[in-house]
């Protein structure tokens, strides 16, 4: 009898054991089944598509009169647009720069930008030497007769503006020397440290370099690393950002 009651128990802790099992085993595969839940599903990340920029047309809300405007800032002078050969800028100043010649001037807003910005060139150690300002109808006269008849007509012409047709007589205008005068008015003055610290400065100032290499079909003169005119910061900007030509910039080919 107490064999039987022995044998009921320890089949009693048998089951008891095996249920216990059982659970620990459930609460086991439970627990694995939350974690796999708990597991943040990562959503796959889409970039947002970006549309590329716009080509930026340049902005030309220039009143189209300023480039015959006489007194403007802007005014047109090319093969195409001559000055009168009477007309002489009224606000003609020294400009208060290092020059090669006696009694330069510009017109008063030029003369103040082209001291800036010679200041600023010596603050990076560039030496800038003013060799051409402006120029008078009959100055430019007798400079092109000479041109013409060292060279001729046709070559004189890629170089030289006939009178009336020259920026120099603007008053906006400056042919820039280094400071040796070695490499003034020669094509070799763009490999020059003040070549090229005008040609990537020269617009922060409102100057821009008015016949670029490659633009003399546009242009009508050969390329002039010294030559720059003065248009204003904003305008010198825009202009120089383009990499167009004064003409193409203002669709003023005509
Ligand atoms: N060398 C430039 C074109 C001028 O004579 O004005
Ligand atoms: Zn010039």
């Amino acid at each position: 009898m107490n064999k039987l009651i022995v044998s009921i128990i320890v089949l009693l802790l048998i089951l008891l054991a095996l249920g216990l099992g059982y659970r620990f085993f459930n609460d086991d595969l439970n627990k694995a089944e939350e974690t796999k839940d708990d597991i943040p599903v990562i959503e796959e990340i889409i970039e947002p598509t970006i549309e590329p920029e716009p080509t930026v047309e340049p902005e030309k809300t220039i009143n189209t009169d300023m480039f015959y405007d006489l007194d403007s800032i802007l005014i047109l002078v090319n093969k195409k647009h001559d000055l009168p050969s009477d007309y002489e800028p009224s606000d003609l100043v020294k400009p208060n720069v290092k020059s090669n010649k006696s009694g330069l001037s510009l017109r008063q807003e030029a003369a103040l930008a082209i001291e800036e910005m010679f200041n600023k060139a010596l603050e990076d150690d560039i030496t800038l030497v003013l060799g051409s300002s402006y120029r008078s109808y009959s100055y430019q006269s007798k400079l092109y007769n000479n041109y013409v008849a060292k060279d001729g007509e046709e070559k004189a012409n890629k170089y030289s503006a006939k009178p009336g047709q020259s920026e120099h007589q603007t008053g906006l205008a400056a042919d820039i020397s280094d400071a040796s005068g070695a490499n003034y008015l020669k094509q070799s003055f763009k490999d020059t440290p003040e070549g090229i610290w005008l040609k990537d400065n020269a617009h922060n100032f409102g100057f821009i370099l008015r016949y670029p290499e490659g633009k003399e079909e546009i242009t009508g003169y050969m390329f002039e690393p010294w030559h720059f005119r003065y248009v204003g910061i904003e305008e010198a900007t825009k202009i120089y950002n383009s990499n167009l030509t004064f003409e193409e910039y203002y669709n003023i080919l005509d």
